[in-house]
């Protein structure tokens, strides 16, 4: 059977009480509703429709550049006024068809995992029994506020009732329901097109449709979710930040479980995709975003953040360093107090020290920059000495310019090294100097009023007062 996934997003998330509607509220630098949408493209269904309405334009232009972009579009359908779960489903029946199976996400409910979902997607397709409707519950401690599963005494659900509408008796069942259904669209139609709200809400319930599966004889296969996290719906700031806490929490024991020796788990946060080696070690409040990967025995010291990074074996990354773009080459020793901006390509063995900041520029292997410099578009040759207090001058205040610094060439303290300019292999450049023409191979450079000394010189003395 074809699949089609509706996800739900057109709430305003009034709890938020945030100018930002609910679904683009972050967990893990990602909108809520970038999580679900993910978790929907990875099932690699046969359409994604998203029914948005609170935020609007704004939910729609944020999630189309924050989404990759990817074969498996998402369509937007519009419930211009939010009268209820259902009625939202039913905007989005007439891009549906009669053959297909419609699973129904909700974009405030992010951890939900594939996994889960494609079970729940079996049970619903189940062959030797025919279509049926696939229902996602969870067991819960404190079911406030959610939907309940009433079951019949063979275990069998027979209907779900909203906590608003529910008697004394059917509040004390603690099986919940999570939103998350799978139903053959040709039902669906017929079921959504018979709701009714008179209700405690004056709400459409999506919900009402399982009473009316069971009346039409259509089997409910109902499956628990493994784990309560993935079903978790966000409706205010302590929930987000309780969801925050569940997926920092999942995402350390996968890194954990690949190898990588964390300090303390629960001061690491991966916000995106990381590939790891052996025998990493990551100390604490290191930020991974984007897609980063790590090689073999790389260490990374405390308070770090790497975005879309790629670090080779054996580089060790000291603290308080921010790495972004950047590619890190084999026993490279970085920070403490570094800067990897875009574009920073270091060779192996290359050493960037304290305060020193690379953008945009390649430094050849074991070339150095160990205090205090701006390395900015540069080709920096093998084992070049970049010295304390250089600065590359690439901009002059219209344009960018390009800096050649050859293989063991060395700069002294203090210099500015005008863009463009080239300082040739093995040449040196005296400290303080202002380099503002090419630096002949193997020569020396001094640029630099010279020094003068006046013997006896004597300070001005005050003039006595009258
Ligand atoms: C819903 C379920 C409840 C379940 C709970 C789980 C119904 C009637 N109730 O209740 O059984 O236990 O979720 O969290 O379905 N939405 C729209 N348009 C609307 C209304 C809602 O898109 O008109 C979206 C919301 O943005 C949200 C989701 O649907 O993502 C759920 O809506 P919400 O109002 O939070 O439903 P609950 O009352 O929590
Ligand atoms: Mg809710």
């Amino acid at each position: 059977m074809k699949l089609s996934i509706v996800i739900l997003a057109a709430g305003q998330g009034k709890r938020m009480k945030s100018d930002l509607p609910k679904v683009l509220q972050p967990l893990a630098g990602k909108p809520l509703l970038a999580h679900v949408i993910d978790t929907a493209r990875s099932l690699s269904p046969a359409a994604i429709h998203v029914v948005y309405g609170h935020g609007g334009e704004r939910v729609r232009s944020a999630l189309d550049a924050t989404l990759a972009a990817s074969a498996n579009r998402h369509s937007w359908v519009l419930q211009a006024e939010q009268l209820g779960t259902g009625h939202a489903v039913q905007q989005a029946l007439p891009a549906l068809a009669d053959d297909e199976l419609a699973l129904i996400l909700y974009g405030d409910v992010p951890l939900i995992r594939a996994e889960t979902l494609r079970t729940l997607i079996a049970a619903a397709t189940d062959s030797t029994s025919g279509a049926a409707m696939g229902l996602l519950t969870v067991m819960l401690d404190d079911p406030t506020g959610y939907g309940r599963i009433v079951r019949d005494a063979q275990g069998r659900v027979r209907a779900i009732v909203e906590q608003k509408d529910a008697t004394e008796t059917e509040r004390g069942i603690r099986e919940g329901n999570t939103g998350v259904m799978a139903a053959p669209v040709e039902y669906l139609r017929r079921w959504l097109g018979n709701l009714r709200n008179a209700n405690a809400q004056r709400e459409y319930y999506l919900t009402d449709i399982i009473a009316m599966a069971v009346a039409d004889g259509v089997r409910v296969a109902p499956l628990v979710a493994p784990t309560v996290a993935e079903v978790l719906g966000i409706n205010d700031k302590i929930q987000l930040a309780e969801v925050e806490a569940e997926n920092r929490r999942l995402r350390a024991r996968e890194l954990m479980t690949n190898g990588v020796t964390l300090v303390d788990p629960a001061r690491v946060d991966v916000r995106g995709s990381i590939e790891v080696g052996r025998d990493v070690e990551v100390d604490v409040n290191v930020v991974f975003e984007g897609q980063i990967s790590l090689g073999d025995r790389v260490r990374i010291g405390p308070n770090c953040v790497l975005r879309n990074c790629r670090i080779a074996d054996d580089v060790t990354i000291n603290a308080n360093c921010v790495l972004e773009d950047a590619e890190v080459g084999k026993g490279a020793i970085v920070g403490p107090f570094a800067r990897l901006r875009p574009g920073a390509k270091l060779g192996a063995e290359v050493h960037i020290g304290n305060f020193v900041e690379v953008k945009n520029s390649s430094l050849g292997e074991g070339a150095k920059a160990n205090h205090l410099a701006y390395v900015g578009d540069a080709t920096v040759g093998a084992r070049a000495n970049i010295g304390a207090g250089t600065i590359i001058a690439n901009y002059d205040g219209a344009n960018k310019h390009h800096t050649t610094i050859g293989a063991d060439a060395h700069t002294g303290s203090n210099s500015v090294l005008v863009a463009p300019v080239t300082i040739g292999v093995g040449a040196t450049v005296g400290a303080g100097s202002t380099i503002t023409k090419d630096v002949a191979d193997g020569a020396l450079a001094v640029a630099r009023g010279r020094q003068v000394a006046i013997e006896g010189w004597k300070r001005p003395a005050k003039t006595p007062k009258k």
